[in-house]
């Protein structure tokens, strides 16, 4: 198992990070792992390697990045003010799947990263892969996810050179990445923290470490506008129309048939626990329902596959909200288009 200590003190045996590091240097564009996903980095400082993230990607100016650094020290250079609540969810979850937006400093960050907001996301990921090469540059990289915009987030280097190769310099192959999907988004700018995001930190920790949190109220109103500019997008949409079922497999079974009785091609999105029951043209298992963490990990490869399956249309089941429930039903309900069936 890689440490990023051992990493930081043989670099010359991870020849990779030093290339990478190299031409992120040269503000160029490098994609690498993190613990969620794969992330496509560049200098945070520079308006040329910004600008390059997003002609890669085709993502919208208005959408800001996530800006990651491997050391609690470097923060201060970026941000206005660590508030006390803040302090406190580094210290519970840094480095880690936790993004925090602060006010932020003026003039220390490219503005085409910040999409001219007043305020930045920071987070320390967790990947020792992610951490030498942070070191090793001595940059803040800002880094989305490194997907065509509007498609899955990367879980692996195959998935990034599915969408990227040749609109990059690079690719870090880190192997799979754990949390599989993103980091939650948390605004740190006001008294009572809110959620911009759901992802690998819960709700549950963020409570335990810090008491009250706020839900944007986006998260559960379609109808209202999000605050984190990324959440309005359409986003992970299979290419075939995807719909949650809200039921008894049995009767996600009689819609299959049904449309399979039309002519159809028909996908499902299942668990472990269901894989065998259901009879359709294509079946895909994202996770096991007994660890939703599973779920989370295999989520955005599942919804990759059924894009390469050319089904005309795809059922999926449904998951508790709890925990990283939250997240995984999140994303489902953005890549459904909020289409769901209820029994
Ligand atoms: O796990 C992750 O967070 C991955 C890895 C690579 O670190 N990165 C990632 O970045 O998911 P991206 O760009 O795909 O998503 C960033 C989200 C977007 O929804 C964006 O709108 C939001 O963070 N965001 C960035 N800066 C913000 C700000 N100042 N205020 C509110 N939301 C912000
Ligand atoms: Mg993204």
């Amino acid at each position: 198992r890689w440490s990023v200590d051992k990493i930081v003190d043989n670099l010359q045996s991870y020849p990779q990070i030093i290339q990478a590091s190299d031409q992120l240097i040269k503000n160029e564009t490098v994609a690498f792992p993190t613990e969620t996903v794969y992330g496509l980095g560049g200098n945070a400082q520079s308006d040329e390697a910004v600008s390059k993230i997003f002609a890669a990607k085709g993502r919208p100016a208005d959408n800001p990045l996530i800006i990651h650094i491997a050391e609690r020290s470097q923060l201060e250079a970026f941000v206005e003010s660590v508030p006390e609540k803040a302090e406190k969810l580094i210290s519970a979850f840094w480095p880690g799947p936790l993004t925090m937006i602060f006010n932020k400093k003026v003039g220390a960050l490219s503005d085409l990263a910040t999409a001219g907001l007043s305020t930045v996301a920071i987070r320390m990921p967790d990947h020792p892969v992610a951490l030498a090469l942070l070191k090793k540059t001595g940059l803040p990289i800002a880094a989305p996810s490194a997907n065509s915009s509007g498609k899955p987030s990367p879980t692996t280097a195959n998935h990034v050179w599915e969408d990227l190769h040749g609109r990059i310099a690079g690719i870090v192959d880190g192997g799979p990445t754990g949390v599989g999907v993103e980091s939650t988004v948390i605004d740190c700018t006001e008294d009572i923290p809110t959620i911009l995001r759901p992802g690998g930190i819960t709700k549950e920790q963020l409570m335990e470490a810090i008491g009250e949190v706020r839900l944007d109220p986006a998260l559960q109103d379609s109808e209202q506008a999000p605050k984190s500019p990324g959440m309005k997008y359409k986003h992970y949409a299979p290419d075939a129309p995807l719909y949650l079922v809200d039921g008894e497999r049995a009767f996600m079974q009689k819609l299959v048939s049904e449309k399979r009785k039309e002519g159809l091609s028909v996908g499902v999105l299942t668990t472990e626990e269901n894989k065998n029951y259901y009879d359709a043209n294509v079946v895909i298992t994202c996770g096991s329902r007994a660890d939703l963490r599973t779920v989370a990990s295999g989520l955005y490869d599942a919804l990759r596959q059924l894009n390469h399956e050319n089904v005309d249309i795809i059922y999926g089941e449904i998951f508790s909200t709890e925990g990283v429930g939250a997240a995984v039903m999140n994303r489902l309900i953005k890549a459904a288009g909020h289409r769901i069936i209820t029994n």
